[in-house]
């Protein structure tokens, strides 16, 4: 019965063997700091490609003393990298899995589909993470069991993901069991980063507060009020920010806060048909011509690699 079913799980089961979907630029991320702090972590994408891709970027990072954590300090790279199995089996893959992170594109049916299939394969007590940015865990969830959507959450983690310290653990209020909670929270905590709790609501907190704030910096600009440069120092050093908003949109990537806006102009609750987040025409023309920041080497400043 359901009932069974329900206390057949200890909802302080340890977590252990973490599967995460997608390696890219968060999943590899999310992979090494897991494995840094001692988890076995299995990491898939479609293709070989994309996780020798990911492989290499964890490599690299793992060869950078600065970029180790605590519990990682007197570990060699090849014991970080033995925790970390790859494959392409995307149903194996989350087998013995206690948590599942997604990491995969940002498109809802896409990442509705993912959830689907590893439902009919996943452990009954295997907690579902999305790192979605600016969808809903609702909306990724929507065609689960209520069993599997008790058990699901976002943990959002942030660009890079060895640096950056937060990690936002939203939920579904009334959906989600709040005693995964604390337990993903300890999670967080083990992995060297620092907890925030927030409800299944578009953008969580970060990225809620942030957008809105790049876009009044970008219409400032396109009015001709300041200029780049004069609004990241008075950012800086008026509102003690490390970073002024350009500098910020130049290292996240413009395309990324551009699919941001356009996902919630079109269909965020709240937001859509918001004009304030119809991507501008200037914004639109940048990314046309590849000036994403730091990555493609220029944005709203240009950079030498
Ligand atoms: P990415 O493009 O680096 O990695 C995405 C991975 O998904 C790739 O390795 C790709 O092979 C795989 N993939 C592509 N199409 C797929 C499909 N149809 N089915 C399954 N997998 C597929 O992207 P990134 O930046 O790592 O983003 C991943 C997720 O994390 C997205 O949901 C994004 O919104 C979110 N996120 C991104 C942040 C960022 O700053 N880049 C920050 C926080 C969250």
């Amino acid at each position: 019965s359901d009932n069974n079913h329900a206390t057949a799980i200890d909802p302080n089961s340890a977590i252990s063997h973490i599967a995460i979907y997608g390696a890219g630029i968060m999943g590899s991320g999310i992979a090494q700091v897991a494995a840094q702090s001692g988890y076995k972590v299995t990491l898939w994408d479609l293709t070989q490609t994309d996780i020798d891709r990911g492989l290499h970027a964890i490599r690299r990072s793992l060869s950078k003393p600065a970029q180790k954590t605590e519990k990682s300090a007197d570990q060699t790279a090849d014991a970080i990298l033995a925790r970390i199995s790859t494959t392409t089996d995307q149903l194996q893959a989350c087998a013995s899995a206690d948590l599942v992170i997604e990491a995969i594109v940002e498109s809802l049916s896409v990442k509705q589909d993912l959830f689907v299939r590893l439902a009919a394969v996943a452990k009954p007590s295997c907690i579902f993470a999305t790192n979605t940015s600016s969808l809903l865990i609702t909306d990724i969830a929507a065609n689960l069991c209520a069993a599997r959507k008790k058990r699901m959450v976002a943990l959002h983690f942030f660009n890079p993901v060895v640096r950056m310290k937060l990690v936002e653990v939203a939920y579904m209020d009334g959906v989600t069991d709040p005693q995964l909670l604390p337990l993903l929270k300890a999670w967080v905590c083990d992995i060297g980063k620092v907890p925030v709790l927030c409800r299944d609501t578009p953008g969580f907190i970060v990225n809620r507060l942030l957008v809105p704030y790049n876009i009044e910096a970008r219409q400032l600009v396109e009015r001709g009020d300041a200029t780049i440069e004069d609004v990241d120092t008075a950012m800086k050093l008026g509102a003690g920010y490390p970073m002024g908003p350009f500098e910020l949109m130049d290292m996240t990537g413009l395309d990324t806060g551009y699919r941001i806006m356009k996902a919630w102009y079109e269909n965020a609750p709240g937001l859509a048909g918001d004009p304030r987040f119809k991507p501008s025409p200037a914004m639109e023309a940048m990314i046309a011509n590849g000036h994403l920041g730091r990555k493609s080497g220029q944005g709203y400043y240009k950079y030498t690699k």
